[in-house]
């Protein structure tokens, strides 16, 4: 049990650890002894409180609040009905907020302070759906520690990432925040994450508390349009859903969880007693809190689940949804249906313990200002060792899709064409979720080009955007002005070799971002082709949130470098990549479609009844495209070539042991991501035809061989059924290695026993 010594204004925390000194003489109260203290001098109306969280109304700093909202927020955080607040930004403001809980409340309790810090805060990291196609977790892990150093510097202790949602369908916009579409991926990544966020203790004033969301199915909307409809099968949701979640809290101690706007089969998430209640806090053993998404209570109403604000109140706080993000039912309703005995105090003193819980974890009733520092705030923010990580993050994010004829990397003396918008862009790199990273802070690949000092013109082509994006509207699409095109194609004709930049704004990926079409936004594609036929040694750099079709582009331009939103750093990061002064090692963590109509496309599917080609029509196919998505799940290539060879999978009492060799067969250094696929060939649920269950990223000099040792048990071996149950069943299993998972140095095994496990 956790020990802690307090200096703070809870007067009955602090009561209640004298009396308890005096009377046990030497023990320290414990966390629980101090919970249950404080929990018993609550008013139901501080109870609620502790259990409603408030956006930001404005700035609360000067002379006392003087409009009524802000006079509201004082009265409201002093009378303790505030738990939380969201988009309190700034040492100033949290400052203020904080001394109205403590010093003029009645039982001084701290406020948590939570924010969107989803890849970085200030210093800005790659989009993490980029970051995952690194397959590096302890870089992962090291730019959320990074993003938690320096939001916990400038006031926070709680951010609402990572977000842990698999993402089959880029119509989607928020896979830009994500891991991708595998769960084991997925999962391996949501705990690193958590742990760079967390740190090994939560009162380390370096760490701030994170939030494992959305729980859960957000990322299957159907259509990928977002806040849609969830309707997926259990068998999905054990297997596919749900694994990143339980990593994240079993293997790294994430102290909340976020529920989802959506409706899961049937029941919205937010009023999903199975699964917050009796899956996460009972089976699972989960004790933090689960926070509502914002507004998703409210929205239990639309969905017609919830009758009325009261209903929702009593429908989410049952089904285990603890704190209320803005929709404000706890706060108008919770206390009269405690009242009414439609709610039990239990259930209430319940969801205010994990708060206090965390509160107490994060430090806060040692010292509610541990996390307001204005020293550190000055050192930490983008220090340069910080802006060195996004650099090397963003190098480690970059897929190279294709390469014929070694066009990259470039060499010196080439005269190169640099076009479009984006290559000068410096603010689309910052990308969507961007906390406090400037607008138009990130290094362009202009500036990247110029500080390298390589021989180019830049033309911008066509302008992406009329006017400037903002969080909340739509990115208005320049669709007439050519005015650019002879610019750039006269620039074409005369280079050695066009650099040609094209993608998605900043902001045309995350919330709210969902696309029906995903090729080049505006007028790009027109560009691309003008240019193509003006040079055959065009490279394509794609910047975007989101796997887009780029099968056009695959069928007529040589080079295809995958860019995402890298970040601060990103034309430094793309610099490199393209002269190979860093040799791209990134793999793709989402298929890329070769159609819209693919989609939802991912590498683990199941097999069918029909799934092979036949003279006929009836096999499963379209008959106007391949199934095959164009660049695979885990694909990506290098500068050097790597061959893999010697592999041998050993039975073992629960499993097998697997080695195989990789070389790297090219004239420079590389780096390679081993994948391990298998196969269960018979279960008695369909397993997918392929399902990754290890990797190793290794760097090679050239000539250099690796011998990889992998070895399968009950983790790996085994699946949920429909009703949640973990078996692993005997029988033969294949086993594939390689650099994507359409390897094919293949070999089998078979399990004898069978382990249950839950
Ligand atoms: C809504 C988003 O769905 C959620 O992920 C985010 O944390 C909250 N807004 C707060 O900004």
């Amino acid at each position: 049990m956790k020990l802690i010594s307090l200096r703070t204004g809870a007067a009955v925390v602090a009561a209640f650890v004298m009396s308890s000194c005096a009377a046990v003489a030497k023990e320290p109260a414990s966390v629980d002894e101090q919970v249950d203290a404080l929990i018993a001098e609550m008013t139901i109306g501080e109870k609620v409180g502790q259990l409603t969280q408030f956006s930001d109304l404005g700035d609360t700093t000067g002379p006392a609040p003087n409009d009524d909202l802000q006079r509201r927020r004082r009265d409201l955080v002093t009378s303790g009905t505030v738990g939380s607040m969201l988009n309190t930004i700034g040492l100033e403001d949290i400052r203020t907020i904080q001394d109205y809980a403590v010093n003029e409340s009645r039982l001084g309790i701290p406020v948590l302070f939570g924010y969107d810090v989803v890849h970085g805060y200030k210093t800005i990291f790659p989009l993490p759906l980029a970051e995952a196609a690194s397959w590096d977790l302890e870089m992962m892990e090291q730019t959320a520690r990074i993003a938690a150093a320096e939001a916990a510097a400038d006031g926070l202790n709680w951010t609402f990432a990572p977000m842990v949602d698999i993402g089959r369908d880029a119509r989607w916009g928020r896979v830009m925040e994500g891991a991708g579409e595998d769960p084991y991926l997925g999962s391996k990544i949501a705990v690193a994450r958590v742990r760079g966020f967390q740190g090994d203790d939560l009162s380390d004033p370096l760490t701030i508390a994170a939030t494992v969301k959305h729980l859960a199915g957000y990322g299957f909307a159907e259509a990928g349009r977002d806040y849609n409809t969830v309707d997926v099968g259990t068998v999905t949701v054990h297997n596919i859903m749900l694994p990143p979640f339980k990593a994240a809290l079993e293997q790294a101690d994430a102290a909340t969880v976020m529920n989802a706007f959506n409706v899961l089969n049937g029941v919205p998430a937010t009023g999903d007693r199975a699964l917050q209640r009796d899956l996460v806090k009972g089976k699972w053993g989960f004790d933090g809190f689960i926070v509502s998404d914002w507004g998703s209570a409210l929205e239990m109403i639309n969905h017609g689940f919830a009758e009325d604000e009261r209903d929702a109140a009593l429908k989410a706080i049952t089904a285990g949804s603890d704190m209320d993000m803005e929709s404000y039912v706890y706060f108008n309703h919770l206390a009269d249906l405690v009242e009414a005995g439609d709610v039990p105090m239990d259930m209430v003193d319940d969801a205010v313990r994990r708060i206090l819980e965390v509160k107490f974890d994060l430090g806060l009733f040692d010292d509610p200002y541990l996390y307001i520092d204005e020293g550190r705030a000055r050192e930490t923010l983008m220090a340069p060792e910080h802006l060195d990580a996004a650099r090397r993050m963003a190098e480690r994010s970059i897929v190279l899709l294709k390469n014929d004829e070694d066009l990259l990397p470039l060499k010196q003396g080439e005269s190169i064409a640099l076009i479009g918008a984006l290559a000068a862009d410096k603010d689309s790199p910052i990308g969507n979720w961007r906390a406090m990273g400037e607008s138009d802070s990130a290094v362009s690949l202009v500036e990247g080009f110029e500080e390298a000092g390589l021989s180019f013109t830049y033309e911008e082509g066509t302008a992406l955007e009329i006017g400037d994006a903002g969080f909340a509207n739509e990115v208005i699409v320049n669709m007439y002005d050519r005015s650019g095109f002879d610019a750039a194609v006269a620039a074409a004709q005369t280079a050695d070799k066009v650099v040609i930049v094209l993608g998605e704004d900043g902001l045309q990926s995350g919330e709210g971002r969902s696309r029906a079409h995903l090729g080049f936004p505006g007028l790009q594609q027109e560009l691309l082709e003008a240019v193509q036929a003006a040079n055959d040694n065009v490279i394509l750099v794609v910047m975007s949130g989101r796997p887009l079709v780029l099968s056009w582009a695959d069928e007529n331009v040589p080079a295809i470098v995958q860019a995402w939103h890298l970040g601060s750093e990103s034309g430094h990061a793309l610099t490199n990549v393209l002269t190979g002064a860093y040799n791209p090692s990134g793999k793709l963590p989402m298929s890329f479609p070769r159609a819209v109509g693919q989609l939802p496309i991912y590498y683990n599917h199941l097999n069918t009844g029909r799934p092979d080609e036949i003279p006929d029509v009836f096999w499963s196919h379209y008959i106007d495209e391949d199934n095959a998505p164009l660049y695979p799940f885990g694909y990506g290539l290098s500068y050097t070539d790597f061959a893999y060879s010697n592999l041998s999978v050993t039975p073992t009492s629960n499993g097998a042991a697997v080695e195989v060799s990789v070389q790297n067969t090219g004239d420079v250094a590389g780096e390679e991501v081993m994948q391990l696929y298998i196969r269960d060939l018979a279960a008695s649920v369909s397993r997918p035809v392929r399902e990754l269950k290890g990797f190793k990223k290794v760097a090679l000099q050239p000539g250099e061989t690796y011998t990889a040792s992998f070895s399968l048990g009950p983790d790996e071996l085994g699946f949920y059924n429909g009703a949640g149950e973990y078996l692993v069943e005997p029988g033969k299993f294949e086993v594939f290695v390689g650099g994507s998972s359409a390897a094919t140095l293949t070999a089998e095994f078979d399990l004898e026993t069978a382990t249950a496990i839950d």
